[in-house]
């Protein structure tokens, strides 16, 4: 099973990409978290451009997934989180990689930049929280899974914030035009959102 999950950032494309990469047990591949873990002069150079808010060049973004999927763990499948973003990204993947479903995560930009500014992640296990919706870690700061200490990404600035969101309309709009994905309401439940994806998926 080969999927893409696009959508505006802070739509809730990785909690399901993590979800339900758990369910099919195939890999979920998030470009974001990929550049974010990166180490050396490729870390610095991908943070110059992700803290404010702008996209990493294509060449650097397609070579970095195009070894990533030659990975073990990506034989039964996965689930591409926030790729393709852009033209380019959008033909690569059309030529070399047959997906068996494009499914895009809807949500207002109101709730976009809600969720954007709430948004807190565990250090130690990557559990994601958010102070503005009902995903409230139950001790503050502190994950509820592993007793972590919660942090916020550089890009959660407002200045990037905006940016991200006038990026989104500028470059993947066009590419939900190509694809025609399957839309699914995003403003829903975790759990809700996941059954919607699911029952597409069957
Ligand atoms: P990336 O890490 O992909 O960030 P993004 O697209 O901006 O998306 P987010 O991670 O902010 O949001 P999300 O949709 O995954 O939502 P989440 O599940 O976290 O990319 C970061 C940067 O890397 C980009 O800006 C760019 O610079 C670069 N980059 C990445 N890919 C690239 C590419 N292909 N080309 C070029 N550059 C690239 O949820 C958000 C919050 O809401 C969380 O707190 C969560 O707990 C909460 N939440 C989720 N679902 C719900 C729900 N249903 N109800 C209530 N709260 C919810």
């Amino acid at each position: 099973m080969k999927l893409v999950f696009i959508g505006k950032p802070g739509s809730g494309k990785g909690t399901q990409a993590k979800i339900l990469s758990k369910k099919l047990k195939i890999s979920h591949i998030s470009t974001g978290d990929l550049f974010r873990q990166s180490t050396g002069e490729f870390s610095k150079l991908v943070h110059s451009y992700i803290d404010g808010g702008n996209f990493v060049p294509d060449d650097l973004t397609i070579k970095m997934l195009r070894e990533r999927i030659l990975k073990e763990d990506c034989k039964n499948g996965f689930i591409f989180d926030g790729f393709p973003r852009t033209l380019p990204q959008a033909e690569m993947l059309e030529k070399e990689i047959k997906i068996d479903y494009i499914i895009d995560v809807h949500i207002s930009d109101e709730e976009a930049i809600k969720r954007m500014s709430g948004r807190r992640i565990c250090k130690k296990c990557g559990e994601l929280y958010n102070l503005n919706t009902n995903h409230i870690p139950k001790k503050k700061n502190m994950c509820d899974k592993c007793g972590g200490i919660l942090f916020k990404r550089e890009d959660q600035t407002s200045e990037a914030i905006k940016k991200r969101i006038e990026i989104h309309y500028k470059e993947v709009k066009p590419i939900l035009k190509k694809f025609n994905p399957i839309i699914i309401n995003g403003e829903q439940s975790i759990d809700k959102v996941t059954e919607d994806i699911l029952k597409i998926l069957e």
